[in-house]
């Protein structure tokens, strides 16, 4: 079992500092920092004894700057750009990409690359899931980042800005590589990600088109963007356009519950990775009091089945298909419904 940290909304965590059990209230940024309360946290469970509370960010040299990446999501070689010289977010439009093993060209729109398997296809597309087909209305995108994803702290979520500092906790053995934000959504995470100058280069995919159309106008909205690090993509998760072993880290805030098959996606994610690479993701779990409900498994199953969503999954299931897919050293940090969990493809 892997260990976990529990969080919850009724305390602060220096009340608790010493204790695998922390507290903290959501969203009350005055109240601390979260960078302290990671290390904090860190510090109070023995499977973090490693990590000191004086720390300091390390940047590791030999991850990859390169942004060859890309590779054509049928046959996973690598693609060729075509056009823009540079691939950034300003110049997707003038870009396409080809594979010259499935002598297919897979083109930019104008605001993000288009990698699906089904991409050019005339007649033929995919009917994915309903949770999956949710979010690509404009209505639920335009929505997502003016409420919806706000809702999320009734759940235990702490808010994007604290899950990030959290998060960073986590990524330390790869700042200054790559990052795919996976299943982006409106890019609220992919947009930290660039401005944070942490990473070499931040991939923003997501299988809605209505998501990443909010994603591009947020950018264009802002003043002096670092658009140059950034590159958006749609694409499905569990068809990830990457060359294997080309990423340093993965991030997928609220989505693994959104994702028809998680254990898919896992897989994805592992292929990609390079050895070393870090992956961090936040979902809802459901465990603890809720695993002597009476057929809370065969039920969960049915309802992802008809929603195509997985709302029910455990911390133990979390760790189970990161290391059935390859993934090593699960840790996880809870908050009622919450948790942030991390593994690491192995060197
Ligand atoms: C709840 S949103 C999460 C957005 C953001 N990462 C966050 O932390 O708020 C879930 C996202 O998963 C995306 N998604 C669902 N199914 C997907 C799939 N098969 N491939 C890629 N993304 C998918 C949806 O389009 C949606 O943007």
């Amino acid at each position: 079992m892997a260990s976990s940290i529990i969080l919850s909304s009724s305390f602060l965590p220096c009340q608790l500092s010493n204790s695998s059990r922390v507290h903290f209230k959501p969203y009350n940024t005055s109240t601390f920092k979260l960078t302290s309360l990671a290390t904090k946290i860190r510090a109070s469970s023995t499977s973090f004894a490693e990590t000191k509370p004086t720390d300091p960010v390390i940047v590791e040299k030999d991850v990859r700057s390169s942004k060859n990446i890309l590779a054509c999501p049928i046959c996973y070689e690598p693609v060729i750009l075509i056009g823009a010289t540079v691939l950034s977010v300003g110049s997707a439009s003038e870009s396409s990409l080809h594979c010259s093993t499935c002598k297919k060209t897979y083109s930019g729109k104008e605001t993000h690359l288009e990698l699906t398997i089904a991409s050019g296809s005339k007649e033929y597309g995919d009917a994915m899931p309903l949770a999956t087909e949710f979010f690509r209305t404009p209505f639920m995108s335009f929505l997502y980042e003016r409420g919806w994803r706000q809702n999320f702290v009734w759940g235990g979520f702490p808010g994007p800005e604290k899950e990030f500092e959290l998060m960073k906790d986590y990524l330390k053995p790869v700042l200054g590589g790559n990052i795919l934000d996976a299943s982006c959504g409106s890019g609220l995470f992919s947009r930290l990600f660039a401005k944070s100058g942490l990473f070499s280069l931040v991939t923003a995919l997501d299988y809605s088109e209505n998501m990443l159309q909010q994603c591009y106008e947020f950018i264009k909205q802002e003043e002096n963007f670092p658009k140059e690090n950034l590159i958006l993509v749609r694409a499905d998760i569990a068809r990830l356009p990457f060359i294997s072993g080309s990423l340093d880290a993965i991030h997928a805030g609220a989505a693994i519950h959104c994702w028809p098959s998680p254990s898919a996606a896992v897989a994805e994610v592992s292929r990609v990775l390079r050895p070393g690479g870090v992956f961090v993701a936040t979902t809802y779990i459901l465990d603890g009091h809720f695993s002597f409900i009476p057929f809370l498994k065969p039920i969960s199953q049915r309802f992802a089945q008809v929603s195509g969503s997985n709302f029910f999954l455990s911390e133990r299931e979390l760790e189970d298909v990161c290391r059935a897919c390859g993934l090593v050293d699960f840790t996880c940090t809870r908050n009622r419904r919450f948790v942030m969990f991390s593994a690491t493809k192995p060197s």
